[in-house]
């Protein structure tokens, strides 16, 4: 990996992180970005919180290792339960989505009455609740685990309507709670805005943490110089396949450099896949 500048790294379980990565890449058009997806342990949802910081700390270390000035946890689930322990263990900025996004919602609420959506993994952990209120304490907040959204995502089924079904499902009893900001507390969410949209009505305003994470990480960024493009470096741990395919359909760009990393173990595969060069 010649010429790579020191870089913004920017995990997550997998490939739902992409979103954010998106905007970081838009928002920062200088920076080079190393974005790991962990493919071969996805979906961190469901899993404990021990196993969701142990993996957090392997992800962390890599990209610490490939040299990253500082680290995004685009995941929800992992900002929710890792970050304090990861801020603790490594010495250079690391940023979740929970504060963002927070404050995001709390900037847009008029009625004080905000819904969470997340995965179990980050409703169990109480991070947004607990966020939002230390930042407005006589909000109301309703909290609701939607864990298919995950599946449907990725499967793109967008329009599809079973989606509509399903959105109907989890979102009515948020609808009945009369919120007028829902944050969508999981990666893979903005992916069915248009869908979380339409069940919950126009005049509900939707926080995407990708995009209110953008702040956070220009306060802490030290901004590279030389007015390069920068250059994007993808890892995964498994099925680079999918990931392509789903990374183009995101990302909207055919060539870019992947590459297989194993962790957590003592072995570690690199294959240059779509190399640009
Ligand atoms: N990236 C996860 C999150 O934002 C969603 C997918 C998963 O369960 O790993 O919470």
């Amino acid at each position: 990996m010649k010429n790579k500048k020191q870089a913004i790294g920017v995990f997550d379980s997998g490939v739902g992180g992409l979103t954010v990565f998106k905007e970081i890449r838009k928002k920062f058009p200088y920076e080079d970005i190393i974005y790991f997806g962990d493919t071969a342990r996805v979906p961190y949802g469901p899993k404990s919180k021990h196993t969701v910081i142990d993996y957090s700390i392997q992800n962390t270390r890599f990209l610490i290792q490939e040299g990253v000035k500082m680290v995004v946890i685009a995941c929800n689930t992992s900002s929710a339960v890792s970050l304090d322990i990861l801020q603790k263990i490594f010495d250079i900025p690391i940023i979740g989505v929970i504060e963002a996004g927070s404050r995001n919602a709390v900037a847009h609420t008029k009625n004080g009455r905000i819904g969470v959506i997340g995965t179990e993994g980050t409703i169990r952990s109480e991070a947004y609740k607990k966020t939002i209120l230390s930042i407005k304490p006589d909000a109301e907040i309703y909290s609701k685990a939607c864990p298919l959204f995950v599946s449907l995502a990725e499967e793109g089924w967008v329009n599809h309507p079973i989606t509509k079904d399903i959105a109907n499902e989890y979102l009515h009893e948020l609808k009945d709670k009369d919120i007028d900001t829902l944050v969508l507390g999981c990666t893979h969410y903005p992916i069915l805005k248009p869908v979380i949209q339409e069940v919950m009505g126009k005049d509900v305003h939707l926080v995407d943490s990708a995009i209110s994470i953008l702040t956070d990480i220009e306060s802490k960024i030290s901004k590279n110089t030389d007015n390069c493009i920068g250059k994007d470096f993808f890892f995964v741990s498994d099925n680079e396949d999918k990931f392509c395919k789903i990374a183009q359909d995101i990302l909207n760009i055919n060539n870019f450099s992947l590459s297989k990393v194993k962790l957590g173990e003592t072995w570690y595969i690199e294959n240059n896949y779509l190399n640009p060069e």
